[in-house]
């Protein structure tokens, strides 16, 4: 069986088809990075009109790339949400559109459990049960995953997401758009000890997490330093140790609190050198295991869509989903 994905939920396009029996087979991603770097941040209206253009060429480039034609599809996934709605509507669009015309099923995912799932993609992949930590630009939560589609949300941000803190913090410090991936580079050259921020939320009970007051502290801490590169490696180094030990401590929690010895880290955050390495000692000194998707399928991807799409159409063969529109049948 053979699942193309489209995800097109904010600033990339991803395209990519996942084959039951060989994997990703075909994988095109496009990035509006550059588009959005002079304005700091997404201007959703440009982010629409941009996968407008991109949609359909990646389309026609993994089929290429898998060697397939249209006749070899057997359902199109597309991110049905939570995302930009403008953004949304593109991959919607195109996706049943698409699957209208070819005569075949439409499966809406959601972008969570797409990058819950990820990786699955990988050999190494996790067995059932486990933690799940997802934690991207707009979300950061623990999730108690019992099977595929048994979701129990542990805890979630109150306030802002993990990426969206790296974002907002890196942005305070002038470091440009997209400011998670800029903030960590920069914090390879800090030195510990020198500033301390705090932990939120870590000295009571509870899974939640809250990481506005820390882009707050930044922006003190900034303010009154002199601005040197030590100085801004120095901070940048302060910033991601604290969003890394609170997230270290809240995985901690999480585990003993379910019992289960294995951690599912995800979305854009879990590219994050020094969080993947403390949270691999944490499950390590436990007797466990953490699991990552590769580097490159940690942020927005068009692979996590469809192998998702690829889970909710067995799950609706099985008889324990239903297809969303009733229009759309298999060939
Ligand atoms: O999953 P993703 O691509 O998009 C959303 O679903 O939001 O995540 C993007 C987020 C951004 O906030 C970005 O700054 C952050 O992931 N990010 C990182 C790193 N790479 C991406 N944050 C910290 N360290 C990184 N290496
Ligand atoms: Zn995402």
């Amino acid at each position: 069986m053979k699942i193309l994905g489209i995800e097109t939920s904010c600033d990339e396009t991803g395209v990519a088809i996942y084959d039951s029996e060989q994997g990703i087979i075909g994988d095109a991603l496009y990035s509006q990075v550059e588009l959005h770097a002079e304005y700091g941040g997404v201007v959703p209206e440009l982010a629409s009109r941009d996968h407008v253009r991109k949609t359909i060429p990646l389309v026609k480039e993994v089929l290429k790339q898998a060697n397939c034609t249209k006749d070899d599809i057997d359902a199109i996934a597309y991110t049905k949400g939570p995302g930009l709605i403008g953004a949304l509507f593109v991959g919607v669009g195109v996706g049943r559109s698409l699957a209208y015309a070819w005569g075949i099923p439409a499966i809406g995912v959601h972008h969570m459990e797409g990058h819950l799932l990820a990786p699955m993609l990988e050999d190494d992949k996790p067995d059932f049960p486990f933690v799940a930590l997802l934690v991207s630009g707009g979300h950061t939560l623990l999730v108690d995953v019992q099977e595929l589609g048994q979701y129990q949300i542990l805890g979630e941000s109150i306030d802002d997401a993990a990426g969206e803190a790296f974002d907002k913090t890196a942005k305070i410090m002038g470091l440009g758009y997209p400011g998670g991936p800029a903030l960590a580079k920069l914090a390879e050259k800090g030195r510990a000890g020198i500033y301390k921020l705090p932990r939120p939320m870590t000295d009571r009970p509870g899974l939640d997490f809250s990481f506005s007051g820390l882009k707050t502290a930044v922006a003190n801490l900034y303010n009154g330093s002199d601005k040197s590169e030590q100085s801004m490696a120095d901070i940048a180094y302060a910033f991601q140790e604290a969003v890394v030990d609170t997230i270290f401590i809240k995985c901690r929690r999480a585990l003993e609190q379910t019992g289960h010895k294995r951690l599912v880290v995800a979305g854009g955050v879990s590219a994050n050198v020094a969080l993947r390495a403390k949270l691999t000692d944490l499950l390590e000194s436990k007797g466990g295991k953490a699991y990552y998707p590769r580097p490159k399928f940690c942020t927005d991807n068009g692979a996590m869509i469809a192998y998702a799409g690829y889970c909710r159409h067995q799950a609706i063969l099985n008889g324990q989903d239903q297809f969303e529109e009733p229009a759309v049948r298999a060939k």
